[in-house]
């Protein structure tokens, strides 16, 4: 779900991939530029006013509260704040979702072990963080959104409550993301035409629940996926990425869910069998009525919404217009249209387009209000992308509560 130009392609790479040879050449230039550029390459900045300030003990940034909804050991992103805030979110508001806690890496000690079966010769292969910057660079402008994402809606919407972390749209945040792309480092690591899959694992603490220690948080993906549009991001807009979000070193995988988007990467390992984590087996599936006794398959791709930069039981006075403000995306496709409507889904009119959709990312859109009737009442949004999907008045519950794509009803009273 990501804008990238060129797309790559996993056999004709259109941009010069470096051969096993040049690799050896590169790197052993790199390991000179490294030691040359480190000042260059430092750690991210302290973020401003730490001390004191509002947030959670394992999240590094500070999360004030007209920015952010602490959840347990997340920070969702208020959709209200967005509204004063460009087509990127800025890191100071970027939602966090952390199964433990952030650790405070340094890139000079950081290394990216490749192994597994799935290598020729199965020989691990290891690079430095001066090494992998010196490896063509891509850019991506897309989403990071949660699986669960819009999840509090099942509960307060369809009467059908899921498990998990009760969020309500602010899971999910647009970063110009730099770095580069997985599939040259698997290649130069020699990935084998047998690799079936690619699992990559984060350098956070192992994950504990109920007493059961799942290990690091790690979920394979495809080797086709990981050989198409992955990245190996070390930059969120413009900057050396922030401790929260993955420094020094994060894999994106654009359009998937989340989960799939491993920060802290520290190794990779790649597989001619399906391997298989808790991330990919008990969480991140579909379990309910309309599924298999077993789950659907791993879940991939994200869905559509859509959401007003308005506080859920927003106040506003009646008798006056009000320009209204907010945001679609879809995974699929670039979003086609938004239909809004400000008296509870009775009447419907398109909501005016403020950028141009892209793919990856979402479309800013802004609509007219001038409330009469003072009173309770529900703002709806609802987006079409260019692929045809569109916003479904109910999603299909499953137990976890993933990829809900329904209408929300937001609730607002006129004053
Ligand atoms: N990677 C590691 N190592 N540990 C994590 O807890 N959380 C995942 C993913 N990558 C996670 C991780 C989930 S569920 C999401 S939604 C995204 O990171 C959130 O990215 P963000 O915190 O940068 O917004």
């Amino acid at each position: 779900m990501c804008s990238a130009a060129p797309p790559p392609s996993r056999r004709l790479p259109r941009s010069p991939v470096p051969t096993r040879r040049d690799v050896l050449k590169l790197l052993a230039a790199s390991s000179v530029l490294a030691t040359a550029t480190t000042p260059a390459l430092a750690s991210p900045a302290p973020a401003p006013g730490v001390l004191g300030a509002p947030g959670l003990p394992g999240v590094h940034k500070p999360l004030p509260p007209e920015l952010f909804t602490l959840r347990g050991t997340n920070a969702e992103t208020s959709f209200a704040a967005l509204r004063s805030t460009g087509a990127l979110t800025p890191v100071s508001h970027f939602f966090v979702r952390n199964h433990t806690s952030t650790p405070l890496l340094d890139e000079r000690d950081w290394r990216l072990t490749v192994w597994g079966d799935g290598l020729r010769g199965q020989r691990p292969f290891t690079l430095t963080y001066g090494q992998l910057r010196s490896l063509p660079a891509v850019t991506r402008t897309c989403v990071v959104e949660c699986a669960g994402n819009g999840r509090s809606f099942f509960g307060s919407q369809q009467g059908q409550p899921a498990t998990g972390t009760a969020w309500t749209l602010g899971g999910i945040g647009a970063a110009r993301w730099r770095g580069a792309r997985l599939s040259d480092v698997l290649r130069l690591a020699g990935i084998s035409g047998d690799a079936v899959d690619v699992m990559p694992r984060g350098l956070d603490a192992p994950y504990v629940a109920d007493g059961v220690d799942h290990g690091r948080v790690r979920r394979p993906l495809p080797a086709a996926k990981a050989l198409d549009d992955v990245i190996l991001a070390y930059e969120m807009n413009g900057a050396p990425l922030p401790y929260d979000h993955g420094f020094p070193v994060r894999v994106v995988v654009p359009a998937w869910v989340g989960i799939a988007s491993i920060k802290w990467v520290g190794d990779i390992e790649v597989s001619t069998r399906p391997l298989q984590s808790l991330w990919n087996t008990q969480s991140y599936r579909l379990f309910g009525a309309a599924y298999p006794p077993g789950g659907s398959a791993p879940i991939t791709r994200q869905t559509i919404k859509s959401a007003w930069e308005l506080p859920l039981g927003a106040e506003l006075a009646g008798g006056r217009a009000h320009r209204l403000t907010g945001r679609s995306w879809s995974a699929a496709a670039p979003v086609r249209h938004v239909d809004v409507s400000t008296d509870g889904g009775a009447h419907w009119h398109r909501a005016r387009l403020t950028d141009r959709p892209r793919h990856g990312t979402w479309t800013r859109w802004s609509t007219t209000w001038r409330p009469k009737a003072e009173g309770p009442g529900h703002l709806l949004a609802r987006a079409t992308d260019t692929a045809g999907n569109v916003q479904p008045p109910t999603t299909v519950p499953n137990t976890q509560g993933y990829l809900f794509d329904a209408v929300v009803r937001h609730p607002v009273r006129v004053v």
